[in-house]
């Protein structure tokens, strides 16, 4: 005889001994398999009634048990579980290793009085085990920096939050996100339905944990897959007057954005779109891309870059991500002209640039329709390389050029790097004469003009010496 034949019948053997309870209901049947564990690995239980209850199941038998765990499960338990994709995933993640740090060096105490308080100061489980999760931060100086944080890894945990313990159960499903290739997952919390209420405080503490990470910063997100991913730490917001523009320029815009965000319910009154679009262009290093971080900052949005040429991305994919934004995050498309350029050449590996089409573009953003309100950002060195139907109204509403540097932009700029050493201000006005006996307004970038500065760092006449050799190289280029 085979021996899987010789299981079955061996099976088979027990089930006629020990008999097949009646048919449950299956909603009896599921939870006692899992809170079976619960019990065994939950000191809470196994160290007072819980191990009670299962030895008095145990006595009465296995269909006793299966109800009263049942009961107890409906009764006594209650649960709260979170998918990968929701936005509280991280912070709840975060929050329990934050929460279990501070409980381990005694900073977070539980109310000690009582006999379920004195229980419960007995019992300071620990994470099990943890997951490395890393994150590479670029420096100022260009050096790369990763930092790390150890968050509870897959598998049950039990944790104390003020007198009540949750069972923390990190799953993995075996399903796969087709698109980026990273399983499900998925954390399930639970604890006594008497302490239900610690889940509204403990939600409420992450959210704040999680901000608090990230005041003053802004998250850049790029695509990864269907999905927007925080591409590396969050960074510092850039002031917005650390951004020169032409004089009057940034109020308008932040005026412009502010009656946007003001006006929510007049655009969904009417049932057009709640969204702007904003297309910033003009020579390179005028300041498109800094201030749009600066804005950002000073509204206290993230960003989620999209790449249009990117390899792998298709118009379906597109408009998906566009539909699912992270919420007070602006969309910024730079250098938008670049995005079809390549399309015809095709690469050594016989890949024909990106797979997004033009019209699927602008049906996707057409498409960034959402009771949140929707920034799109475009940026570009050539406007008139820009299909009209990119910046119609409806897709671009405000079109602002950033151009040279006038004289108002080089004085504040001036001012930004040598206020402090130049307050008789001799220095500038023998800079302002110079850049203007070389004829330099309105012909140098600003980017060009920081780098004259910072080369002749708390050097102001180095700096109007420098102009000679600027204007040489502005007038070799033209
Ligand atoms: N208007 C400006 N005010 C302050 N800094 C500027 C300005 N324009 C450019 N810069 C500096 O020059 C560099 C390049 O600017 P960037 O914003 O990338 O220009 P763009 O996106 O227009 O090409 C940055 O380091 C930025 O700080
Ligand atoms: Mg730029």
């Amino acid at each position: 005889m085979p021996p899987s034949q010789d299981n079955n019948s061996s099976v088979q053997q027990l089930l006629e001994t020990h008999g097949v309870p009646d048919k449950l209901p299956t909603s009896q049947v599921k939870p006692s398999g899992s809170i079976l564990d619960q019990l065994t690995g939950n000191p809470f239980f196994t160290a007072g009634f819980g191990l009670a209850i299962i030895a008095a199941a145990a006595a009465t038998g296995q269909r006793a048990l299966r109800y009263g765990a049942d009961l107890l499960y409906r009764r006594m338990l209650v649960d709260v579980e979170i998918t990968r994709n929701d936005e509280a995933y991280g912070w709840i993640l975060h929050w329990i290793s934050a929460h279990h740090k501070a409980q381990t060096a005694g900073i977070v105490k539980g109310n000690n009085s009582g006999f379920v308080g004195k229980l419960a100061t007995k019992f300071t489980p620990g994470l099990h085990h943890l997951q490395f999760q890393s994150a590479k931060v670029r420096l100022p100086d260009g050096s790369t920096k990763t930092n790390f944080s150890l968050v509870p890894g897959l598998g049950r945990h039990i944790l104390r939050y003020r007198n009540a313990f949750i069972s923390i159960n990190r799953q993995r499903e075996k399903s796969f996100d087709l698109a980026t290739g990273t399983p499900f997952e998925t954390i399930s919390l639970t604890t006594l339905y008497a302490h239900r209420n610690v889940f509204t405080d403990l939600f409420q503490e992450a959210q704040v944990l999680a901000r608090k990470s990230q005041e003053g910063k802004t998250t850049m997100f790029t695509a990864w897959g269907t999905e927007w991913k925080p591409f590396g730490e969050p960074k510092r917001k850039r002031p917005i007057d650390s951004v020169v523009l032409e004089e009057g320029m940034k109020e308008h815009i932040l005026k412009d954005v502010q009656s946007f965000l003001d006006s929510r319910t007049w655009y969904l009154d009417r049932g057009i779109p709640y969204r702007r679009g904003y297309l910033l262009h003009g020579p390179p290093g005028t300041g498109k891309s800094s201030f749009i971080q600066a804005l950002a900052g000073e509204l206290d949005f993230n960003i989620a870059i999209l790449n249009v040429s990117e390899r792998g991305l298709t118009d379906d994919r597109l408009a998906h991500l566009l539909g699912k934004v992270p919420s007070r995050t602006m969309v910024l498309l730079e250098d938008a002209d670049a995005a079809f350029v390549n399309r015809k050449q095709s690469d050594s590996e016989g890949y024909s640039g990106a797979t997004v089409t033009f019209s699927g573009l602008l049906n996707a953003l057409d498409g960034v329709a959402s009771s949140e309100e929707r920034l799109v950002f475009l940026t570009t060195n050539h406007i008139e390389r820009l299909d009209d139907a990119l910046i119609r109204p409806g897709r671009i509403d405000m079109s602002l050029r950033l151009g040279n540097a006038k004289e108002y932009q080089i004085s504040r700029l001036w001012d930004r790097f040598y206020g402090e050493i130049d307050g008789q201000e001799q220095g500038k006005v023998q800079f302002m004469q110079a850049i203007k006996d070389f004829g330099l307004v309105g012909k140098i970038s600003t980017a060009a003009l920081q780098g004259l500065f910072l080369y002749n760092k708390s050097d102001t006449q180095g700096a109007v010496r420098s102009v000679a050799a600027l204007a040489e190289v502005v007038y070799k280029k033209s």
